[in-house]
Parts: C-alpha cells; sequence; structure tokens
C-alpha cells in the first residue's frame, strides 16, 4: 500500500487553513500545517513533503522564504504560494523564486483542487462530462434537498428528482450516487430524449453480433454499462411508450436481453430519473405509462427553482464566478441587487450563463449591473414578493413583465409581440399606454 500525498500548508489565518485542509482531506490527502516561516523551515526539514502552499505574508517573514527553502532541500519541495487580491507582482517574483503556480485570494476551491491534481498527477476520476461538485446554498430549502441527499444514499430505492430545467436536478443525482455504495462503479447519463426510438433498445440493452446489418460485434447498452453503479435516465418523459413497457419489464426482472440474444442476463443497476415536466400530468393525459411511473417515483426529490430561494444568489453566484475562474473578480452592490431581484427562468444553469457573458464584459476586476443586462420584464415579478395586494397592482405588474417579455421577444415588434400574447394589435396598444410603458 502507498501512503497518501502528504502536504504542508503554511498560512497565518485559521479559517484558510482550515478551508484548505477540509479540501484537501476530502481528495484524500494528508495534510500539515505552519502558521510561519520558522514552522514551515522546521517542518520541510523533518518531512518529505510531496507539495507544499505557502501564502505570501507570513507574521515572521514571506512566502519566498518558504519557496527558498523548500527548492534548496536535497529533495526539493514543490511550491505553490497563494497571493492576495490583485498583487500580481507578488505572483511573478514567487514564479521567479521557484514557485511552480500560484492561486490568488480568495482561494477558489475548484481551482486549489485543479491546482493540486495537476501538481500530484491525480487523474481526474470525474465523469467525462463535468465533474461531481458540491450542491451550494445555504436557504432552509438547499440544507433540506442536502440532507434528503445524505439520506438517499443510504438506500438504493428508486430516485425521481423533478424540478425546473437548470435547477441542479444532474447534480443532485451524481451527489447521490457519489455519497451512496456505489460510488466506485460507474454513473451512467442517459438523455432519454436524445436517442432515436429505433435504435433505443440496442443503446439501452446492448445487441449481440448479427442482430442488425451492421452489428459486427456484442456490444453493451445502458444497463451492462451501469452494472454494480448508477443509471441515470434525464429527460425520461421523453421514453417513448413502446420503449417504457421493455423498461419497465427490465426494473421488474432486474434483467435484460440484449437485441438477437435469446438468454436474458442479469443486471445490478439503481436507477435516478428526472424530468423537468410533471410525470403525474403525463401518466394523467397518457402519455407515461402509470406502472412504470410507480416504479421510477418510488421516492421523488424535487429541485427548488432559484427564485423560492433568492437568498442563495450571492453565494451561488460567488461560487460560479470562481468555477468560471472569476474567483477575483467582484460583484458591485447594484450588481448583486439585480441578480437577487431577478427571476431566472433557466435557475443555476441561466446563473451561470448571464456571470459568464458578464465576465467576459466587464472591466476593472468588477461586475455592474450593466454587465449583467437582465431585462427588467422577468424581475419585474419577485421584485417586491408578497406583494400581492392591491390586487390590481400585482395584476398590472404580471402583465406589465408579460408584455416586455413578449416585446423584448420580438426585438419591440408590437404586431409580433401582440401575437404571441394573444391579443390584438390595439389591445395590446391600450395596456402600453394604461401601463405606460413606452
Ligand atoms: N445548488 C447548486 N450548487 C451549485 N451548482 C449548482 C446547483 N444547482 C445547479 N448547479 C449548477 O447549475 C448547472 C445546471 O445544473 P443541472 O445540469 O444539474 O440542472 P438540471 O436540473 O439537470 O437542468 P436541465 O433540466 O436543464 O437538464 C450545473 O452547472 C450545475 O453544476
Ligand atoms: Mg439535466
Amino acid at each position: 500500500m502507498t501512503a497518501s500525498p502528504r502536504i504542508l500548508l503554511v498560512d497565518d489565518e485559521p479559517d484558510l487553513l482550515d478551508l484548505m485542509e477540509l479540501t484537501l482531506v476530502k481528495m484524500g490527502l494528508e495534510t500539515d500545517r505552519a502558521v510561519s516561516v520558522a514552522e514551515a523551515r522546521e517542518r520541510l526539514a523533518r518531512t518529505p513533503y510531496d507539495l507544499c502552499l505557502t501564502d505570501m505574508r507570513l507574521t515572521d517573514g514571506e512566502g519566498l522564504e518558504v519557496v527558498a527553502c523548500a527548492s534548496a532541500l536535497p529533495r526539493p519541495v514543490p511550491v505553490a504560494v497563494i497571493t492576495a487580491y490583485g498583487n500580481a507582482g507578488n505572483a511573478v517574483a514567487a514564479l521567479k523564486a521557484g514557485a511552480f503556480d500560484y492561486l490568488a485570494k480568495p482561494v477558489a476551491l475548484d481551482q486549489l483542487r485543479a491546482l493540486i491534481k495537476s501538481a500530484l498527477r491525480i487523474p481526474d476520476t470525474a465523469q467525462p462530462d463535468g465533474t461531481v461538485r458540491e450542491l451550494i446554498g445555504q436557504s432552509a430549502a438547499m440544507q433540506d434537498i442536502r440532507s434528503r441527499i445524505a439520506k438517499l444514499a443510504r438506500t438504493q430505492a428508486p430516485v425521481h428528482i423533478a424540478g425546473e430545467s437548470g435547477s441542479g436536478k444532474e447534480l443532485a443525482a451524481r451527489l447521490i450516487h457519489q455519497l451512496g455504495s456505489r460510488t466506485d462503479k460507474p454513473f451512467v447519463a442517459v438523455n432519454c430524449g436524445a436517442i432515436l426510438e429505433t435504435l433505443m433498445e440496442s443503446e439501452f440493452f446492448g445487441y449481440r453480433k448479427g442482430a442488425f446489418t451492421g452489428a459486427d460485434a456484442d456490444r453493451n447498452g445502458f444497463f451492462q454499462a451501469a452494472d454494480g453503479g448508477t443509471l441515470f435516465l434525464d429527460e425520461v418523459a421523453d421514453l417513448p411508450l413502446s420503449m417504457q413497457v421493455k423498461l419497465l419489464r427490465v426494473l421488474q426482472e432486474k434483467k435484460v436481453r440484449k437485441v438477437g440474444a435469446t438468454q436474458e442476463e442479469p443486471v445490478d443497476v439503481r436507477i435516478i430519473s428526472a424530468t423537468h415536466q410533471s410525470l403525474a400530468a403525463l401518466v394523467e393525459a397518457g402519455k407515461f405509462r402509470q406502472d412504470l411511473y410507480y416504479r421510477l417515483n418510488v421516492i421523488d426529490l424535487v429541485m427548488p427553482s432559484l427564485r423560492d430561494r433568492p437568498e442563495d444568489i450571492p453565494e451561488m453566484a460567488r461560487f460560479l464566478l470562481g468555477r468560471l475562474g472569476g474567483s477575483q473578480i467582484k460583484l458591485d452592490r447594484d450588481a448583486e441587487k439585480s441578480l437577487c431581484a431577478y427571476a431566472f427562468p433557466g435557475n443555476v444553469r441561466e446563473l451561470e450563463n448571464t456571470l459568464e457573458r458578464a465576465l467576459a464584459m466587464c472591466e476593472d476586476q468588477h461586475i455592474t449591473a450593466d454587465d449583467l443586462n437582465l431585462t427588467p420584464a422577468l424581475a419585474a415579478s419577485s421584485e417586491q414578493p408578497g406583494s400581492k395586494f392591491p390586487l390590481q397592482d400585482y395584476l398590472d405588474q404580471i402583465e406589465r413583465s408579460a408584455i416586455l417579455e413578449a416585446l423584448e421577444q420580438t426585438r419591440h415588434n408590437k404586431t409580433a409581440a401582440a401575437r404571441v400574447l394573444g391579443v390584438t394589435f390595439r389591445s395590446l396598444r391600450y395596456r402600453l399606454e394604461r401601463l405606460e410603458i413606452k
């Protein structure tokens, strides 16, 4: 057995040390701490570290001294430095002194992880389509989601995740898998809406050589690929009825038959499904089989929309900015206010896109409300939460936001906007006047 890599953290801020230590321990690494240059020297002399991370400014000296000391050891230890916000000169000096990389404060944890991984050459074990990430948010709704996810991870029951688009359904599914006993086995995510109906059976269950033209070898399907792990059926409402029957059978029997095979093979797969549509309504409408619905929906998890937890927006924005490589970028107060007032129909994904765009637009390391470019149309309805009275004001507010949205969509072509709204041109003109929309 090889020992885990050992990392020395040098900083005089206990909070930052705690945070970094927690992150590294979660990555399965061993850590030691030193709070001064003197203590760092002492530890470096005694222990063969794989890596050292030091703050630039320490109570008894400079991080550069730690860099020099680590580089001068018989077996030099690679060092990365943490520099104060906006102090690029410092970072350059550290690199010249032999540091292999630097992080700017405030330290973004994903950047810290990436730096450590590349320095230690830890392979990225995450799924090719994205790493498992933490769920951000301290709102009651989000705390509830986190505790439910932890509980669901301990069971093997099928889970159905509902929620608006961009609300974190896939992220939740990955977490249930990651925190559970199947974590070392595959998590296979399938977008049920993206597979041609004719290919579905072979994609899900695999096929035998010669089953059809072009089948020149045996091939596994999603079920075999996920064996022992979790199969995530995303947009499960998009499954055609013919496939729903076959899926139900597999879930009941826990066996699949490859296309062209005579034998069935056992599979052990935990099913997590998700859709932004209402499965119950689809069952009602005869578009989704009720028996399959009961199978999938043994436990349900409903992801709250961002609109229902506006208090999470600032933290979420900072987290996403960090992930987008903008951890040094500040959000102006006005920008934060306009984010919190916006309704985010596309939820966290829309927030992410908004920030990515703003990041490209912003100047001088800070994002203004202008950079965000949020249409007030959608902000209007949530600007005064709970103000449903007096009724006329409330209705006006809704009407105004619908009209502004239609105008936005049609690039202010009133005739087209009227059509979108399903009212006559005259009626729209009247409403524009009444609501004093210019
Ligand atoms: N609570 C959260 N904390 C941090 N990131 C989040 C959170 N919720 C969502 N995200 C991020 O938002 C993006 C969208 O999330 P995800 O893909 O899980 O949503 P979804 O509900 O599956 O969306 P869709 O219905 O559009 O497929 C991802 O980048 C995800 O990492
Ligand atoms: Mg999704």
